[in-house]
């Protein structure tokens, strides 16, 4: 079948994407579904820092790549062998597909899964194939979704199946944003009522974070940005305070809050530099949990010898510690419970034309979550 997609060819594109414009509308030729593979029509896809990271270089991926990894649909036709999926079910992707047989599946821990891993580094399926083409030429998909196409082929440990109740604009954020940032304050922190938090960075992911620290009834909830645009949003989910990172120096403001440091720093910038000073904001004993993905050639520079004579501990969150079949039905319950209010994460919906600009205003950091509608 056709399938209309953006994609991108070519990495460091100069900005304003608007006019150089990276990703290109295309109508590509999709096989499939395969047997052991569903056919989803996209109904909304997000846009996230990570999708810019592979469009400016930071996270170098083999191109020409769908991109796209925020989103839900509608399943189309299952291959054969598919089981617990049909026709009409409506989806949500997760972003790193899991086999359900490596060590960390078999250990409860599919963020980890080996071979998916191993597949969205490649870009193909985990299964190996690459069902996007042009021409003959065949494209790649990116973390098994390539949400930026009208249809898609996708393996079912890349979909959990959700209520249709749920509109897609929403639904699609759990994908990304809230696995990642609400899973990182749940699961991978697992904050305790009345620990204090900082949050560094609030795209998104950061946003979702601290909703999930204000879930966990922390205490005070520090947001730390560079616009104030993000900390007015912050100070609307549940923020306690608020720290221009510009404007003062976050480490000592927060030293300053809560006598000593916060229990517990979450990094949601994508920034190295940042995640020293995420460090440096944390008590003794404290944690840091690292959630942003920056260039792979990027160090971590902190002083050593407080791992040790403070017994800090830095941990990596990976699309937020979430088993995506457990948690992102819990996420949906405590949504619609008022409990996470994700719906306050969507700036805005877009076109797929849009993409490009989309992206140029991700990057100016004007908005928090853009979701495509399809
Ligand atoms: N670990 C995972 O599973 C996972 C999943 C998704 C995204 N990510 C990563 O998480 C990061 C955030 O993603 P997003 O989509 O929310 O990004 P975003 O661009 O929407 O948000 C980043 C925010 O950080 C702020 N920021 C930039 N520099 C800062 C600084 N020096 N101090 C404080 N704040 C600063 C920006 O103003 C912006 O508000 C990215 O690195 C992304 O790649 C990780
Ligand atoms: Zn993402
Ligand atoms: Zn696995």
């Amino acid at each position: 079948m056709k399938t209309a997609a953006a994609v991108l060819h070519e990495i460091e594109r100069p900005m304003p994407y608007a006019d150089s414009r990276p990703m290109v509308i295309e109508e590509l030729d999709l096989d499939g579904p395969g047997e052991g593979e569903v056919l989803v029509e996209m109904k909304g896809a997000g846009l996230c820092h990570s999708d810019l990271s592979v469009i400016n270089g930071s996270r170098p991926r083999p191109m020409p790549m769908v991109l796209g990894h925020e989103a839900s649909g509608i399943v189309r036709e299952v291959g054969t062998g598919v089981r617990g999926l049909k026709p009409d079910d409506h989806v949500i992707f997760t972003f790193i597909p899991s086999c359900d047989h490596c060590r960390y599946c078999k250990e409860g821990k599919p963020s980890l899964c080996e071979p998916g891993a191993e597949a969205n580094n490649a870009g193909v399926l985990m299964n190996g194939a690459q069902r996007f083409s042009n021409k003959g030429r065949s494209y790649f998909h990116h973390c098994g979704v390539s949400g930026y196409s009208q249809y898609t082929i996708a393996l079912p440990g890349s979909l959990v199946k959700i209520d249709s109740t749920l509109p897609f604009e929403y639904a699609t954020l759990f994908g990304c944003a809230v696995m990642t940032g609400t899973g990182a304050a749940m699961n991978t922190a697992n904050i305790r009522p009345h620990q204090t938090v900082a949050v560094f960075g609030l795209g998104g992911v950061g946003l979702a974070a601290l909703m999930g620290a204000k879930a966990c009834n922390a205490g005070q909830i520090i947001a730390v940005d560079l616009l104030n645009s993000k900390l007015e949003m912050a100070k609307k989910l549940g923020a306690t305070h608020t720290v221009n990172a510009k404007e003062s120096n976050p480490i000592e403001v927060i030293k300053d809050l809560t006598h000593g440091g916060v229990d517990i720093a979450i990094e949601s910038a994508g920034n190295s530099t940042v995640l020293a000073q995420a460090y440096e904001s944390t008590m003794r004993g404290g944690t840091t949990i690292a959630i942003g993905l920056p260039h792979p050639d990027h160090k971590l520079s902190i002083p050593a010898v407080t791992l040790s004579a403070m017994e800090k501990t830095i941990t990596g969150s990976y699309q937020g510690s979430c088993v995506p079949t457990r948690d992102i039905p819990k996420f949906i319950d405590m949504y619609h419970a008022g409990q996470l209010p994700v719906d306050q994460l969507l700036t805005d919906t877009i076109s797929l034309e849009d993409i490009n600009t989309g992206f140029d205003r991700l990057h100016k950091g004007e908005v928090a979550r853009q979701v495509i509608l399809f």
